[in-house]
């Protein structure tokens, strides 16, 4: 089996340069332990979990699927109510999860009480000068997320082209690559451009493992690159995701018809993204999804689609890449 060593797989122990991100309703113990199984670091979502005592048990039953390392991703949400955020760092610390995604926000708070028991944790940005904050705060790696992710890929519209070469000149943490990334031509690129690891979300949300109804993942399969919305532009909040009559009219109503939250309130309720995944109607709320739907036109197993991209990297590294250096030696 081929194997990529970098700075990433170094640093945190993991088999292969792939990370599936926290993933709200989606990142529970089945994805997670087959992510962790297949060689990859996997994150179980905190908050998908409606209490601490919750997600304590979600490791444990993570824990019961799989002995290889896994993390928990820990997403800090722009809300007047915030969820208890230090109840839920004591669950990830008292349950001895090593390996912490933080994302949304400046994670000083969570850095400062992860640290001293030893967790590494992986900060989720979407700009250079947030990624370097982050760095300078001590995190162990960045996540940096480009404009072509699932969720929000913040407000400066930089696609993974130029985002991470551009991280990579100013970081000297580990780098891992988010947004856009489907395969292993996604993969080489990204360590290509600098990067230590690929991030991916949706195209572990269209595994046989992943949590979510049959209809959703084929739906996935059937959008092309096209079928997404960018939804709360307006509000500086921007989410990336599937485009369905609920996201269309919500971006109607915030931009054509100069609407507030208040307005869509209903249409994007947490809820009702959670039942798409549940009951399997792509149509009855918002649910998210990159770019790289354009090109998820299957839905394997975790096992499947982690070996395929670490083999057909190997394949074209050594064949493609390494093919076109010798034909210009002698041409
Ligand atoms: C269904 C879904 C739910 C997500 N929920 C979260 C979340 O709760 N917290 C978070 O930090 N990122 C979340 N993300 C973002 C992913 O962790 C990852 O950064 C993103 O999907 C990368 O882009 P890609 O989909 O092009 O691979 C979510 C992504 C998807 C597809």
């Amino acid at each position: 089996m081929t194997v990529l060593k970098t700075r990433f797989t170094d640093t945190f122990g993991i088999e292969h340069p792939i990370v599936q991100g926290g993933m709200q309703w989606v990142g529970r113990a089945e994805l997670v332990s087959a992510v962790a199984n297949a060689g990859a670091l996997g994150f179980l979502t905190a908050l998908t979990q409606p209490t601490p005592e919750d997600l304590a048990k979600e490791i444990a039953r993570t824990r019961e699927l799989t002995d290889k390392p896994f993390g928990v991703n820990l997403t800090i949400l722009p809300t007047i109510a915030p969820p208890p955020y230090a109840e839920y760092r004591r669950a990830i610390i008292e349950s001895g999860v090593t390996i912490v995604e933080t994302a949304g926000a400046n994670p000083k708070e969570h850095l400062e009480d992860f640290q001293p028991h030893g967790i590494k944790v992986i900060h989720k940005a979407t700009s250079v000068r947030h990624a370097l904050k982050a760095e300078q705060l001590g995190v162990d790696a960045v996540s940096v997320d480009g404009f072509e992710c699932a969720g929000h890929p913040g407000e400066d519209d930089v696609p993974n082209l130029v985002l991470i070469p551009a991280a990579a000149d100013k970081l000297t943490v580990p780098i891992i690559a988010s947004g856009g990334i489907g395969d292993a031509r996604g993969l080489v690129a990204a360590l290509a451009l600098g990067a230590d690891a690929v991030n991916m979300g949706s195209r572990f949300l269209a595994t046989v493992e992943s949590p979510i109804h049959d209809n959703v993942k084929q739906q996935i399969v059937a959008n092309t690159e096209l079928d997404t919305e960018l939804m709360f532009r307006p509000l500086r909040n921007t989410a990336r995701v599937a485009s369905n009559s609920v996201s269309r009219e919500v971006v109607r109503i915030l931009e054509q018809d100069g609407g507030s939250f208040e307005d869509v309130r209903e249409l994007v309720a947490g809820s009702r993204g959670r039942e798409v995944y549940e009951q399997g109607d792509p149509e009855r709320g918002v649910w998210s999804v990159g770019l790289v739907q354009g090109i998820i036109n299957d839905v394997p197993t975790v096992q499947e689609l982690v070996e395929r991209m670490v083999t057909e990297a190997e394949g074209l590294i050594t064949e493609r890449l390494t093919g076109l250096l010798a034909a210009s030696a002698t041409a």
